[in-house]
């Protein structure tokens, strides 16, 4: 049998540095509605997704309109559009999801992947939407800052993913070739707009979602990024 490019077993190789997208691939974004389930209700998941939805829309949405601000100011309005839409408006409440959402979970594997990945020589950065503010906070919490050489925001460019300009960021800050940029996202639109700029790219397909019907697509995709050291020949 013939493996799939998605499935096969030859190892990415040229890669210079391994960047990772950090809400839901690094960190767990559900963890801060998550801790805080005993004021939300049994419909916290829901209350959590619809926050996600909301965020993302809004940075597309503002990004297509011009409007940019930065991913906090984003993230508390969308908040407050989930907490009218459950009836759940509450200064405290929103001051205690907002405070969580500085502090989110890593994924079990994330520190030991990363680990690994300095152990062989890569290079590692995080490229996010996120705040320059919210990406220190979030990298400490985590305890990984020291298996993370960079940390590139958004707010350099003032505008969202999947604008080619941010992933611009990585080849102009990191002074690498796209072509030697392994990009790990879990949300498929951002591996879609990584792909189209010329990175070579892994889904981190957490959720088992279908593949977007966007122009570009992943080179490769795992379920968790303890994968990845073996799809970059390392493990
Ligand atoms: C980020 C969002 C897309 O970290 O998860 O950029």
């Amino acid at each position: 049998m013939t493996g799939s490019p998605m499935t096969s077993a030859n190892p990415m190789t040229d890669i210079g540095v391994c960047v990772f997208d950090a809400y839901g691939t690094l960190f767990d974004y559900a963890s801060a509605a998550a801790r805080c389930k005993d004021a939300l209700g049994p419909d916290w998941q829901a209350f959590s997704d619809l926050w996600r939805r909301k965020q993302l829309e809004y940075t597309w949405l503002r990004s297509l309109m011009g409007r940019h601000t930065d991913f906090w100011h984003v993230t508390g309005e969308a908040l407050d559009y989930v907490l009218d839409a459950h009836k759940r408006q509450d200064p405290a409440l929103r001051a205690l999801l907002m405070q969580q959402y500085l502090n989110l979970d890593a994924y079990p594997e994330v520190p030991a992947v990363l680990r690994q990945l300095k152990a062989k020589g890569l290079r590692t950065a995080i490229l996010s939407n996120g705040s320059p503010t919210m990406l220190t906070s979030a990298v400490s919490s985590a305890k990984i800052s020291e298996w993370i050489d960079a940390s590139l925001s958004v707010e350099s460019v003032a505008i969202f993913k999947p604008h080619p300009s941010v992933y611009q960021l990585v080849v102009d800050k990191l002074a690498t070739p796209a072509n030697k940029v392994c990009f790990m996202s879990s949300n498929g639109w951002d591996i879609a707009g990584a792909a189209a700029f010329g990175f070579r790219c892994v889904w981190i397909n957490r959720s088992g979602a279908p593949m977007e019907n966007l122009p570009a697509q992943p080179e490769r995709q795992i379920k968790t990024l303890t994968e990845l050291p073996a799809l970059l020949g390392l493990a």
